[in-house]
């Protein structure tokens, strides 16, 4: 094991991170405490910092309440996640595992923290610096890793790694691109080995999914499934062009991990169609409400490109659009001309009538469907711009009613 001074990391760690408390808490309870893992990695490359992942070798409850964190039920491997003044905590035992069977969860026990850097997935993230204890001020690392991280190199620790953990293969996706590392060409071959071997079928749908979740989330998510495509794993956006415009095309408020996912899932949907589709998010431990979202993408917005397509007025392309959500209309945008799909996301959708069914009621019309068809009427006018306030629209309903 390295072990080289890290005192200017401990500085910059200092200037960073509520490293102050953290001692003063760990002294109160005799711990020892590290830095490790991606926090460790991101201060070293001068990235920003949002996870605090801490180990100590006390009981994370203890060193969790000296901090005045307000912290709820550890997981299963007894770390505590909790939340505060915009860090996000990890703090774990220090730990090694076992793994029982490929793919299975391992079994934990305590360990030093030399171990516990041993039992992690690339050389890069196996770093740890001493924040309390005979250890402050240390950069502890694996042999390598120093090296890994400036040659950007991501590299496993032992050749039974993603055998173990198969999660690891596309975690190592999600690394090469989010820090623009490329794997080793050892790691490379133990990449296809495992995938050969059908490493991926050993773990849990849910451990899966969870994983395509979170590529979907990284900042260039396209980027991230070619890193996925490029490792050789079962995942592919075939038409990375369409794929790009819908993105580009999809409002802020829009969810770009839903759709990401929904081109990712395309190639499954073109030859299962959506009972396949759907088994498999449902395999994957989807939520409902995802699930729907990325069913609704992949089978409504080839047919709403087309009705866009030869919409002519701001109320048809509101026609045309229904209920779809905002995702069904960016990937129309991307499938289509685009013009209208753009012009419902970037004006049309945010047009509200300011006139309700009780304005009309109030105005003498009878409760009943008349009311409805009433405040279509204000509607299309309100989105082809002829009743633009209040009073325009009562007119256009009560002139619709009449
Ligand atoms: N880890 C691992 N194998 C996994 C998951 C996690 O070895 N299947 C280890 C890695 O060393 C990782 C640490 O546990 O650094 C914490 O995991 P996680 O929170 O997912 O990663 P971070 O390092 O916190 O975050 P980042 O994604 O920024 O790297």
């Amino acid at each position: 094991m390295e072990s080289v001074t890290g005192a200017d990391l401990y500085a910059q760690a200092l200037a960073r991170l509520p490293v102050a408390q953290v001692a003063a808490a760990a002294a109160a309870v005799g711990a020892e405490v590290y830095l490790v893992g991606g926090p460790v990695r991101d201060l070293l490359m001068g990235r920003p910092l949002v996870d605090i992942d801490l180990a100590t070798d006390a009981a994370p409850e203890a060193l969790a309440h000296e901090l005045g964190l307000p912290f709820a039920a550890a997981t299963r491997f007894g770390t505590l996640n909790v939340t505060d003044s915009g860090f996000r905590y990890d703090i774990a035992r220090t730990r090694s595992e076992r793994y029982r069977r490929p793919g299975a969860l391992p079994e934990v026990q305590p360990a030093d923290i030399q171990a516990d850097l041993r039992r992690r997935d690339f050389t890069v993230n196996a770093m740890a610096l001493g924040l309390a204890g005979p250890r402050t001020g240390e950069l502890l690392t694996v042999p390598g890793a120093l090296r890994d991280l400036e040659q950007r190199r991501l590299s496993v620790l032992h050749d039974q790694s993603f055998r173990d953990d198969p999660t690891r293969l596309l975690r190592l996706a999600r690394y090469c691109a989010r820090l623009r590392f490329e794997p080793t060409a050892h790691t490379r071959d133990l990449v296809t080995e495992a995938v050969a071997a059908g490493a991926l079928r050993t773990i849990s749908g849910p451990r899966l999914g969870n994983e395509l979740r979170l590529l979907s989330t990284e900042s260039d998510p396209l980027m991230a499934f070619s890193a996925v495509a490029d490792l050789g794993l079962p995942w592919r956006i075939s038409d990375q062009p369409a794929a790009r415009r819908a993105l580009s095309a999809l409002p802020d408020d829009g969810r770009s991990d839903l759709l990401t996912l929904a081109c990712v899932f395309a190639a499954q949907f073109d030859a299962g169609g959506e009972s396949s589709l759907r088994a498999e998010l449902d395999r994957l431990g989807f939520t409902s409400t995802d699930r729907e979202t990325i069913e609704q993408i992949l089978t409504r917005a080839g047919g709403l490109a087309k009705r866009l397509d030869v919409a002519r007025s701001p109320a048809e392309i509101a026609a045309a659009v229904g209920s779809s959500v905002i995702e069904t209309v960016a990937m129309a945008a991307a499938l289509g001309s685009g013009a209208q799909a753009q012009t419902w996301l970037n004006q049309l959708r945010q047009l509200r009538l300011q006139i309700s069914g009780d304005d009309l009621i109030a105005c003498g019309l009878s409760e009943g469907p008349a009311i409805g068809r009433a405040l279509a009427a204000a509607r299309a006018a309100l989105l082809d711009g002829e009743a633009t306030d209040r009073e325009t629209q009562l007119r256009a309903a009560l002139t619709a009613a009449s």
